[in-house]
């Protein structure tokens, strides 16, 4: 039987990266290895648990019935406290109807890149980036244009960069900032670079903050794009509750655009969810209003994962591990351990049981990292960095 071309644009080799992981995962579910025998430094999900005040806020509203069909794009609650937000933060009015409550970041960004471009645009992403992005550009048939950053400038882009990729057939820019996998926060002066190029060629910047609260107790506050003379209309901001507020099984995101964006985004939403869950959202709500705290508790402790990760691995002179300003991984670079990225994580599969990602599937700018997860509590992460950088003390003293 024949499939769609649009399945030959879904399958990048990004997906692969997790096979380490999925094997390891494997192994312990069906008894090849003890349940703990792999220390899992892999994924995106917050160790955490939803805090208390949400979940019961969706019982109680499960309790109350609120099971049925909701406003295509979101609850007036829900739309209006995010819009609420983002007013504050661009110093100008939003309206509810600019909002489009969906099912998580992802689902926003596919909703986003259908309502936004056509098959052959061309869409500039930053190297590294997160992996479904190349896919997800796909599904629209449009161009990933990947403009490099460099692990000596910590991962920000360079104006010069942004401005050699443009071409008559660039449609937007998309930018994760905070980004995942680098955990670098873009400065304000590249901001406004971004934001000329994007007025001088009248370009769409959807930008992606799900890790935008997750940024640490003294790094770079993430920096608001809208907030530029210019550029709310032509901004398409992505956000979920999946990492800030530890609630990635949830499945609850929103975009937030001009009015028309919110238009088309809900005859989308028609065709591809019919609105969200009622309990979910009503627990969204209790998260937005009351969850600040919450956040800011997983944000420090983030903060003192990466600082432990850090300070271990520095100790070896073959690795360079980059402080992050916000999320949730550390890079580590590992070019002077005289091995591939992969080969490392797979030497640390065999060799330790430690399971964490090599940076290629990110992008090429990213091959020689490995992106170590801070999803485990602090001791443990301890360890097994104890037991990386061990590798590459062992592996640098063959070089
Ligand atoms: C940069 C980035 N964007 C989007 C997502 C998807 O998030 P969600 O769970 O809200 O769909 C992730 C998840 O890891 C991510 O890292």
């Amino acid at each position: 039987m024949q499939f769609s071309a649009l399945t030959n644009r879904i399958r990048s080799k990004e997906s692969q990266a997790w096979d380490l992981h999925f094997e390891a995962v494997r192994r312990m579910a069906v008894g090849e290895a003890a349940p703990d025998a792999y220390v899992l430094l892999s994924v995106g999900d917050p160790d955490f648990d939803t805090p208390r005040v949400i979940t019961d806020a969706a019982i109680a509203s499960l309790n109350a019935g609120r099971t049925h069909y909701t406003e295509i794009s979101g609850t007036p609650d829900l739309r209006t406290i995010i819009a609420q937000d983002y007013a504050l933060r661009i110093g100008a009015d939003v309206l509810p109807e600019q909002v489009t409550v969906v099912a998580g970041a992802q689902n926003a960004l596919f909703s986003a890149l259908l309502t936004l471009l056509d098959p052959g645009d061309e869409v500039i992403l930053f190297d590294p980036f997160y992996v479904t992005y190349r896919d997800t550009l796909g599904v629209c048939g449009a161009t990933p244009v990947i403009v490099p950053t460099r692990s000596e400038d910590d991962f920000i882009p360079r104006s010069e960069d942004i401005q050699a990729a443009i071409t008559p057939s660039t449609r937007a820019l998309l930018v994760n900032d905070p980004n995942n996998p680098t955990g670098a926060v873009i400065p304000e002066a590249i901001w406004r670079e971004i934001a000329r190029i994007a007025i001088t060629h009248d370009l769409w910047v959807i930008v992606d903050e799900v890790y935008r609260e997750l940024h640490f107790p003294g790094a770079r506050v993430p920096f608001t794009l809208g907030a530029l003379p210019g550029m709310a209309d032509r901004t398409v901001v992505l956000n979920s509750l999946s990492k800030s507020y530890a609630m990635s099984g949830w499945r609850l995101g929103w975009t937030i655009g001009p009015s028309q964006l919110g238009d088309h985004a809900a005859k989308l939403n028609i065709v591809m969810l019919y609105g969200g869950p009622e309990f979910i959202q009503d627990a969204a709500c209790v998260a937005l209003r009351e969850g600040a705290v919450h956040a800011q508790a997983m944000a420090q402790a983030y903060a003192k994962r990466a600082q432990i990760v850090v300070d271990t691995l520095q100790q070896a002179p073959c690795l360079r591990a980059i402080a992050p300003q916000a999320g949730m991984f550390v890079m580590v670079d590992v070019r002077a351990c005289g091995v591939s990225a992969p080969d490392f994580a797979q030497m640390l599969f065999d060799q330790a049981g430690i399971v964490v990602l090599a940076g290629d599937a990110f992008g090429q700018r990213a091959a020689g990292h490995l992106r170590i997860g801070l999803v485990l509590d602090a001791a443990v992460l301890q360890a097994a960095c104890e037991k990386i950088r061990a590798l590459a003390e062992r592996l640098a003293a063959k070089v």
